[in-house]
């Protein structure tokens, strides 16, 4: 079997009836649906993406009112940023109500829940009787797909539908945002900047630190990682390192073009530096590396602001396989 990909929903809405899995286009990245409140459904999500079921799952729905049969309340701030932000690249972790599958969140007591803001995943959602589980539609520990091809490429042979939605508008999975008594936490950096969600609930905490037991594995010290050797650094000294080695190198930067080397070994995710064209190459420019000739790939951090926090944050993890 090998997946078809389209823009139908009612086949999209039809598969997800039968308990089988659909890719779908969200604005931050591709993710892998099933029925949320379906137990085999989850179990095929965490089989497909072979995942550890230990890393729990995002509800998507389709509005703010549908997300509230399947929490038990809903804290002022989070509530605030839910009005504000929704849909968009935000996740909120909400106490859990009783009806959601454990499963889903791993055992813990409370629930991730996003609604995206996509025109075609609206619908899908829009459609349905239930809400959507989906996480990131790559393999587990691999690169974010932005694009349907990067979905049937890696999960084409195990799904019977991607619903092609264009390249991703944001390029960066969603900002994970809970409460830990009355203070507001970040658990992942992501589509939604910091600052915007300070403006509207005061100084946040981030804790998207790299931790050998992570509440969300997007905090995992590797994980969004390439499998060709990715080196972050100082990108003209690398080159120059790697290549009087005899290596073929690759380079991912910012705004830069390195005229030692040829252009089709380079990706420059924004030319005239723009953090949010960066995001949004981020993860295809990553991949066209990776299935690239070269033997590795050097990279550079990105202004830590704004978005790039999230940018530098996805390189940091990404390297972090290649360092040990
Ligand atoms: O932008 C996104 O969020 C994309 C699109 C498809 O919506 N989804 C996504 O899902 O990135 P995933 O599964 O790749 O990452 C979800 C993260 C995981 O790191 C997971 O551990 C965390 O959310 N998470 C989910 N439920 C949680 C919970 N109950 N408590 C803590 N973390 C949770
Ligand atoms: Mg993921």
């Amino acid at each position: 079997m090998k997946a078809s990909v389209g823009i139908a929903i009612d086949i999209a809405a039809s598969y997800l009836r039968k308990g089988q899995l659909v890719g779908i286009p969200t604005e931050t990245v591709y993710g892998l649906a099933g029925n949320a409140l379906d137990v085999p459904a989850l179990s095929l999500i965490f089989e497909t993406k072979n995942r550890p079921t230990f890393d729990p799952l995002i509800l998507h729905t389709a509005s703010l009112e549908r997300v509230i049969p399947y929490i038990l309340s809903f804290p002022a701030p989070l509530k605030t940023l839910a009005e504000k932000f929704w849909p968009g690249p935000l996740t909120l972790l909400l106490p859990k109500a009783a009806g959601v599958p454990d499963l889903l969140t791993s055992g813990l007591d409370r629930v991730a829940v996003r609604v995206p803001n996509h025109p075609l995943t609206l619908s899908l959602l829009q459609t349905l009787e239930f809400p959507l589980a989906a996480p990131s539609a790559n393999p587990f520990g691999y690169i974010s797909p932005t694009q349907a091809q990067h979905v049937y490429a890696q999960l084409g042979d195990k799904i019977p539908y991607i619903l092609d939605g264009g390249s991703c508008e944001v390029g960066l999975e969603s900002t994970i945002v809970g409460m830990e008594g009355k203070q507001v936490v970040v658990y992942r950096l992501g589509g939604l900047e910091v600052n915007q969600i300070e403006k509207w609930v005061g100084p946040v905490q981030v804790q998207a630190h790299s931790s050998s037991q992570p509440i969300a594995p997007g905090q995992l010290e590797s994980h969004y990682a390439p499998r060709k050797p990715f080196i972050l650094g100082h990108v003209s000294d690398l080159i120059a390192q790697y290549t009087s080695l005899g290596k073929k190198v690759g380079v991912l930067s910012f705004s830069t073009n390195y005229p030692q080397l040829p252009l089709e070994n380079q990706r420059i995710l924004s030319l005239s530096g723009d953090l949010r064209e960066a995001a949004q190459q981020l993860f295809s420019s990553m991949r066209q590396l990776d299935e690239s000739e070269v033997d590795l790939i050097l990279a550079e951090e990105v202004p830590e602001m704004g978005l790039g926090r999230a940018i530098n944050d996805r390189l940091r993890r990404a390297s972090a396989s290649s360092q040990g």
